[in-house]
Parts: C-alpha cells; sequence; structure tokens
C-alpha cells in the first residue's frame, strides 16, 4: 500500500500513544523503513506488521487497531490532508456513502498505483443503505467499520453498523447494514 497509509498508522499511534511506543511498535514489527514516502508503494506486509505490532505491544486486539485506524483515516488523514475531496464525497452520510463507489477514481489520479477497494450501495433507504465491499487484500473488515464509524462522525450522525455478511466460503465479499 501507499506509504501514506503506513504513516497514517505512525501519527495514530504517536498522537494516542507518544513518540516512544511508535519506536517499540517498529522494533516488534520488524519493519525496516525510517520514514514512510506519502505517494510510494510499499509491500502490503509492512502494513499488515505494523497494525499486528500495534495490537500486541497495546495489548489490544487486531479488531481495535483496525476500528481505530478506520476512524482515524477518515478524521485525520482524510479531513486534515484531503479536506477538499471529503467535502466534495456529499453533503451528509448517505450522499457520501451513495458516492463511495467512484470515491477512489479520484484517488487514483493523485496515486496511480493504487489498487482501491470496490464498493457497490444496494438498498438505499430513508435511513440506511447497504454497503456491499469488494477487496484484492485479506482481513480488513474492521478497517471499514472503522471507516463507517468515521464518517458518521464526521456528519455528527449516530450510525450503527451490522455485518450481514463476511466473505468466506458462501460470499466473496462483506456487506454492512448502516442505519442512522
Ligand atoms: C481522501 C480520502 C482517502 C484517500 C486519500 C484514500 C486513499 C487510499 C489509499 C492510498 C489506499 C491504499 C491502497 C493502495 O495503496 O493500493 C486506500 C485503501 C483503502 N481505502 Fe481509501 N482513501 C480515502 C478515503 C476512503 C474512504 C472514505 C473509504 C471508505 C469508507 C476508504 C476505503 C478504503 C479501504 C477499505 C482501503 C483498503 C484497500 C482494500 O480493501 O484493498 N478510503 N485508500
Amino acid at each position: 500500500m501507499y506509504g501514506i497509509v503506513n504513516k497514517a498508522i505512525e501519527e495514530l499511534v504517536k498522537e494516542h500513544y507518544g513518540a516512544e511506543k511508535w519506536e517499540l511498535i517498529k522494533i516488534r514489527s520488524a519493519v525496516d523503513v525510517d520514514f514512510f514516502i506519502s505517494n510510494e508503494p510499499y509491500d502490503d506486509a509492512i502494513t499488515y506488521q505494523l497494525a499486528g505490532a500495534v495490537a500486541d505491544e497495546m495489548q489490544i486486539s487486531l479488531s481495535e487497531v483496525l476500528i481505530k485506524f478506520g476512524e482515524h483515516w477518515v478524521l485525520k488523514t482524510g479531513r486534515e490532508k484531503y479536506g477538499s475531496l471529503m467535502e466534495a464525497g456529499g453533503n451528509n452520510l448517505k450522499e457520501f456513502l451513495c458516492n463511495l463507489p467512484v470515491f477512489h477514481n479520484r484517488i487514483m489520479l493523485m496515486y496511480p498505483k493504487l489498487t482501491p477497494p470496490e464498493f457497490k450501495i444496494t438498498d438505499i433507504e430513508d435511513r440506511s443503505v447497504c454497503v456491499h465491499y469488494f477487496s484484492k487484500r485479506e482481513g480488513l473488515q474492521e478497517f471499514v467499520r472503522g471507516l463507517l464509524q468515521g464518517l458518521g462522525k464526521m456528519y455528527a450522525t449516530n450510525v450503527t453498523i451490522e455485518l450481514l455478511q463476511h466473505r468466506g466460503a458462501a460470499a466473496d465479499h462483506e456487506v454492512y447494514k448502516v442505519s442512522w
């Protein structure tokens, strides 16, 4: 994944736990990179190693790390570094979610080697939609939950997220029902 993702993990850790913890986490992860460069692609394994090391060092579950990271990605990385892009996503949560399937098209202009997620929105009601998440990567189900929670916070909207389907033998993608 692009370095901006690993940099965001670094920021999240430093903000919540301090710079010393980040050094310990890096040692634990065995990732041998001094500085991540935002617009340079890195092996996905690096991102997974860092997330795993945060969970081990902080003695929290990997799910918790991914949820926190998803929220941070929307509320900090997205809003602070790409404010206008996030704003263009919609005037409210429902609009943003309905536009989600094309959101990464614009990101691809900045990050041409992106391997983006794919989203499909169905069952559009007044106060809920179903978000279908397709990915070439494994294990990011709880990251998406955090992203959806973060979007709820961004629009000051109370959301409930229910996982209706997860990837496995019977299905090739996750489905989340997002209600507000
Ligand atoms: C301006 C804001 C955003 C930027 C700059 C951005 C950029 C990126 C980048 C660079 C990656 C790594 C993929 C790669 O390097 O191949 C990524 C992955 C991802 N993004 Fe975004 N993104 C943004 C907002 C969002 C939002 C709002 C969502 C969903 C609610 C989202 C969902 C995801 C997911 C789930 C992945 C993991 C990739 C996978 O599943 O394979 N992103 N994004």
